[in-house]
């Protein structure tokens, strides 16, 4: 299974963003991806059931067409926490829909990008949270920070988390969400001098944050580094769509 899972420090820290932008970036080098949202909460009635705005999105971007019900097989109305949400829909969330869905969808696809659902230790039933998900999907993680005053405490704690777990951290992305950020470059250079993984990309607050945009700020050389030394958290990428920007860097801002 060829994958990878996108945790974040916070909600609204850029996951389903940066979650489209990686998909981009590999699409753009060669790769057919298709993306996952297992857990969503505040989706819309439709006639086929209720669907989640960052799902839809994950399914527009993918490669091939999908099921819905695989993208997103847990998908609940009220925009609460997932937990509440199950329990008061009568549905405990479990694993083997989850590992069932990522399995028929990576079928029909080289990689998949699995969107979490809020933070990292999010629960999702009484015995179950996020950080089972990629556990049970065998997935390295990458790290969203969301560039905001509380994000050096959030992003510490969640790598500290993941490793803890035993899950390979992939490398974090810091992410630009807030215009009127202070002192963004010092915040920057302590997640880099603090955070033992490699920064896969700066992304700033950009006006329309739309994926070949965001994508150009993603790179993926440090998961080449010629000692190889974090190969093996990244097994699964062959090195040509590792390689290069997804275009020249800036979007004019
Ligand atoms: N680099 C950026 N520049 C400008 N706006 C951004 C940027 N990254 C994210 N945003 C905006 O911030 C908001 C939250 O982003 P996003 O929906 O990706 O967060 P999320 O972590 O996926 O949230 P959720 O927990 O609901 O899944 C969105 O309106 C998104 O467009
Ligand atoms: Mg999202």
């Amino acid at each position: 299974m060829r994958g990878v899972f996108v945790t974040g420090t916070d909600t609204n820290c850029g996951k389903t963003e940066i979650s489209l932008a990686l998909m981009a970036a590999w699409q753009t080098r060669g790769a057919r991806v298709l993306g996952m949202k297992p857990v969503a909460c505040g989706c819309d009635p439709s006639p086929q059931g209720p669907r989640n705005a960052d799902a839809l999105r994950l399914l527009a971007q993918g490669s091939a067409a999908a099921p819905y019900d695989l993208v997103n097989p847990y998908a609940f109305s009220p925009p609460i926490a997932p937990h509440i949400a199950a329990a008061r829909a009568g549905v405990e969330i479990t694993l083997d829909p989850i590992v069932g869905a990522y399995r028929a969808l990576s079928a029909g696809c080289d990689l998949l990008v699995v969107e979490g659902v809020g933070g990292w230790r999010v629960p999702l039933s009484s015995t179950l949270s996020v950080n089972d998900i990629p556990t049970a999907l065998d997935l390295p993680v990458i790290l969203v920070v969301g560039l905001k005053l509380g994000c050096l405490n959030h992003a510490l704690l969640t790598a500290e988390s993941i490793r803890a777990q035993g899950r390979p951290l992939a490398g974090w992305i810091a992410n630009g969400i807030d215009p009127e950020l202070q002192a963004g470059d010092e915040n920057i250079a302590t997640l880099a001098a603090l955070l033992d993984a490699p920064c896969l990309g700066v992304i700033p607050w950009l006006e329309r944050p739309v994926p070949e945009a965001l994508a150009g700020f993603l790179h993926f050389e440090f998961l080449e580094r010629p000692d190889g030394a974090n190969d093996a958290a990244w097994p699964w990428i062959p090195a040509s769509w590792r390689k290069g920007r997804t275009h020249s860097v800036g979007t004019g801002q």
